[in-house]
């Protein structure tokens, strides 16, 4: 019998040391997320559940699926679904949005003067909510000042969470950390009640286009952003690789324009042309 083969078929499949390792560094070279082996017991529930789908015995075979040609094509999409981790809510760090909507956002409209649209990028949007939350703000902005209009974009490299954000439809117990004036404009309740969901309102949904993007490939934006959220993503990269995609979303913003980084995310002693001008919020140079 392969040593890789579950002996108890219908039990979790065992992975070795040596295929985590082989796991473990092929994820961190195509998706930059450190694998040290504190997450193995993690990665080894997680493709489990691949086996089981693909009805594989073992990680042998699923090793040798993985990197076959049809493999990479058909299978690479579910090994990035099921390694990442897409936590997520609405109005999380929400003084970021304070200062966005009190700060930032009356200078940039005075600099627009309706020039253009403010360009948004929310890198990493996971399944929306933060996307989301920041159209509410900048609708609302919106419908206070006529000039002012806005687009977004919305990437992330799983299209399980993608297709979950375009849908935009989230169980109510979401939703306690939005307004209630902001419940009322830009959420749709479901007409079963007993569904207990909500769903964004079209009127933003439609603002705001999904995409794949992987940050460890090389990308360029139509156009430069205004403002770039990117936050809660680097937490799960070395910071080389950190400092390296700064640096390239550095180069997607405008001049003057803004980044946001999650709470726990520092740019402190990196080589990248942005300034803070408040904790986790950089202004480009
Ligand atoms: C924890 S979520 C953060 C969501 C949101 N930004 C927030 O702060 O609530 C991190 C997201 O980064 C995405 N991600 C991880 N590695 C990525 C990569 N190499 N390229 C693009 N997105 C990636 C994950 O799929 C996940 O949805």
């Amino acid at each position: 019998m392969n040593r890789n083969t579950n002996p108890l078929p219908g039990r979790p499949a065992p992975l070795s040391d040596k295929d985590f390792r082989v796991f473990a560094e092929f994820i961190t070279s195509k998706l930059g997320i450190k694998m040290p082996s504190s997450k193995k017991t993690m990665l080894e529930a997680r493709l489990n559940k691949r086996l089981r789908v693909l009805g594989l015995p073992g990680f042998d075979s699923y090793r040798d699926f993985l990197f076959s040609e049809t493999g990479q094509r058909d299978e690479l999409p579910h090994l990035y679904d099921a390694v990442t981790t897409n936590t997520t809510h609405f109005f999380r760090e929400s003084k970021h949005f304070d200062v966005l909507r009190d700060t930032l956002l009356p200078g940039l409209h005075a600099r627009l003067r309706g020039s253009r649209e403010l360009r948004v990028w929310s890198a990493g949007c996971s399944t929306g909510e933060e996307p989301y939350t920041l159209a509410m703000v900048l609708a609302d902005f919106e419908a206070q000042h006529s000039s002012f209009s806005y687009r977004m974009l919305a990437t992330d490299i799983s299209t399980r969470v993608l297709e979950a954000a375009a849908r935009g439809v989230y169980v109510m117990d979401k939703i306690d950390d939005i307004p209630s004036a902001f419940r009322k404009k830009y959420l749709l309740r479901s007409k079963d009640k007993k569904k207990r969901l909500i769903r964004i309102v079209p009127e933003l949904r439609h603002r705001i286009v999904f995409r794949r993007l992987n940050f460890m490939e090389p990308f360029r934006l139509n156009k430069p952003r205004d403002v770039v959220f990117c936050r809660n993503v680097v937490i799960y990269f070395d910071r080389q690789t950190q400092e390296r995609l700064f640096r390239r979303i550095a180069d997607q913003i405008v001049s003057g324009g803004y980044l946001f980084t999650g709470h726990s995310e520092s740019l402190t002693g990196m080589n990248v042309p942005l300034r803070a001008v408040a904790p986790t919020i950089y202004q480009k140079i």
